[in-house]
């Protein structure tokens, strides 16, 4: 694990979309796992601003969406279908057939996981896997559980997860309760896994994901035992790390 830290927000947007352009210019047809939150909207808007200066394409790229919540049709404001094409599809030249999103709205679930999983390993599977960090240190919507939850599936949202979640929308009562999420096991087989996070409040989810058990409570930690994890964070997340684990830049 190779773990960055830099002064704040807009710094590490712009070293994780550097990161990420540079697998994108290594190989142009890469499969990438995207993930939403405010996390990774920044380097989105880097990723754009590279794009627009000719500097990358995503003309040849897969994307894989982490998750979506279940029942929210996708059209409404806070889908992850919605802020997936605002933040980022609808100002580059990826291609609407290499965009995949889970369908919170698939009629027989079961089938629907299934289904994911497979077109995943078709395309090859993922080459580059963006994740964020949930302050119980979920990644994707694996929430703290007995054991790590292996392929997609549909899972319950936590409490604490419902309520960062109610920040986006009116009232706590229209947070959606369910989502499709990759499993831990389907995040693990990416070939490399950028993650990324900002503010102390990420900071003890960082600290447990990096230096505690490998423990299913604490899902990210598993990525402790993954080869090629890139962690890019600001130093208000990173207040807990020994400052001789990581690189300062
Ligand atoms: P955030 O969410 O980027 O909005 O903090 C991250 C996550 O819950 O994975």
């Amino acid at each position: 694990m190779v773990i960055y830290v830099c002064d704040d927000y807009g710094k590490m947007s712009e070293v994780a979309a550097n990161q990420f352009a540079a697998h994108l210019i290594l190989k142009p047809n890469s499969v990438v796992g995207l993930a939403t939150g405010s996390t990774p909207e920044g380097m989105y808007s880097e990723l754009i601003k590279k794009y627009k200066k000719g500097e990358i394409s995503f003309e040849n790229a897969v994307s894989f969406n982490l998750d979506e919540y279940v029942d929210l049709p996708k059209e409404n404001e806070n889908s992850y279908y919605t802020f997936m094409h605002e933040k980022l599809f609808n100002h580059i030249d990826i291609k609407a057939e290499n965009i995949n999103i889970p369908d919170g709205n698939a009629k027989d679930f079961e089938k629907y996981v299934e289904e994911y999983e497979a077109k995943i390993e078709s395309a090859g599977g993922i080459d580059l896997q963006i994740l964020g960090i949930g302050q119980n240190a979920h990644i994707g919507f694996n929430e703290p559980d007995k054991v790590f939850l292996k392929k997609t599936s549909v899972v319950d949202l936590t409490q604490s997860t419902i309520d960062a979640n109610s920040r986006f929308f009116d009232s706590i009562d229209e947070v959606p309760k369910k989502a499709i999420s990759m499993g831990t096991g389907s995040i693990f087989k990416a070939k490399n896994i950028l993650l990324l996070a900002s503010g102390k409040s990420k900071a003890e989810a960082i600290n447990n994901m990096i230096n505690g058990e490998i423990d299913p409570q604490v899902p990210a930690s598993i990525l402790q035992l993954h080869s090629n994890v890139v962690v890019v964070i600001d130093k208000e997340a990173a207040e807990l790390l020994d400052e001789s684990t990581y690189i300062r830049i």
